[in-house]
């Protein structure tokens, strides 16, 4: 790792934005290998994440309004501190996990990921955070356990959104394999920043590979299971959100085409690109070795 960040950051510990694109540039300048190494892409490409503006002011947060500025109006009501993750199910250590102890034991590193969206808008993030592996080792995942469950907290006096017709809390999940792969990051951070409340504060998943819907916010449970897991999407409208909701320009949404993504903040026709497999992250691929991905959508 070319840089990391300590679990203890003080105020001038984190990388104002300015300094990082300055250290960016020290980066490319070497030769930009080293970024895409960061990032786990399979593709050496530079990445140019996007402002802190466009991350923390277009959201998708449910629980907070169905706009994507209410999560930006909104989050702010939601307490964060004191924040602990029951981990349950099957794992030799159950219980609830104080997020300050949690983080004493993690390692905080940068992970520059692309971020794509089933709308079909994709931004690239700068997260700062620990391998979820890291953490489920932590708990002791014992051996007939076969997938992860997640929960969002759900305090419908805190989230003007709860309202709805969403069967809270948000829930999602991973099979255990997709879950301890070192892409999938619970993050808490952004440009080395504590994570806004719209994008997931304190404690977020990022499955980069996946179409953002799977990586779940503001998480209070974490339940090892081996049966999948019920997710929230997929309860809504099964037949357009699947469990594995990987990022495959070959399989389309049934209302619209996944071959292109949106760039944001690249203006509504600028940036249209094509879609990549696995949202460019090549290295899964033998997780899904013989299975039919348009089955398995
Ligand atoms: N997690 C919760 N609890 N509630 C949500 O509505 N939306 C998902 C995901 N996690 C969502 C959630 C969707 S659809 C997306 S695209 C991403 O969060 C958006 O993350 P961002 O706002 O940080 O870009």
């Amino acid at each position: 790792m070319a840089h990391r960040w300590k679990n203890d950051l003080t105020h001038d510990q984190v990388t104002p934005e300015t300094l990082f694109w300055n250290r960016r540039q020290v980066m490319a300048g070497l030769g930009g290998t080293s970024l895409a190494g960061i990032a786990g892409a399979a593709q050496a490409e530079t990445l140019e994440p996007n402002s802190w503006d466009e991350i923390t002011s277009y959201n998708n947060f449910y629980e907070f309004g169905f706009d994507k500025s209410d999560p930006a109006k909104y989050a702010h009501k939601l307490t964060i501190d004191p924040w602990s993750i029951t981990i349950d199910g099957m794992v030799d250590n159950p219980g609830d996990y104080a997020l300050s102890d949690i983080l004493s034991q993690m390692t905080l590193e940068e992970r520059i990921y692309r971020f794509r969206c089933v709308e079909t808008w994709a931004m690239v993030v700068p997260w700062n955070g620990f391998e979820l592996a890291d953490l489920l080792t932590l708990a002791g995942v014992q051996s007939d356990a076969k997938y992860v469950a997640f929960e969002t907290v759900y305090r419908p006096e805190e989230m003007r959104g709860g309202r709805s017709s969403i069967d809270w809390p948000y829930r999602e999940g991973l099979r255990l394999d997709e879950a301890m792969h070192p892409l999938t990051l619970m993050a808490t951070g952004i440009y080395g920043k504590p994570m806004p409340k719209q994008n997931g504060a304190p404690i977020r998943l990022v499955v980069p590979w996946k179409y953002g819907f799977k990586s779940i916010k503001s998480i209070v449970r974490i339940t090892l299971t081996d049966k999948e897991p019920p997710t929230t999407w997929n309860m809504l409208q099964p037949s357009e959100y699947g469990f594995y909701a990987n990022v495959n320009p070959n399989v389309d949404h049934p209302r619209w085409s996944q071959s292109q993504e949106r760039a944001i903040g690249g203006g509504l026709f600028a940036k249209r690109k094509p879609t990549l497999m696995y949202n460019g992250y090549d290295e899964v691929a033998s997780l899904y070795q013989g299975m039919d991905l348009a089955e398995n959508f």
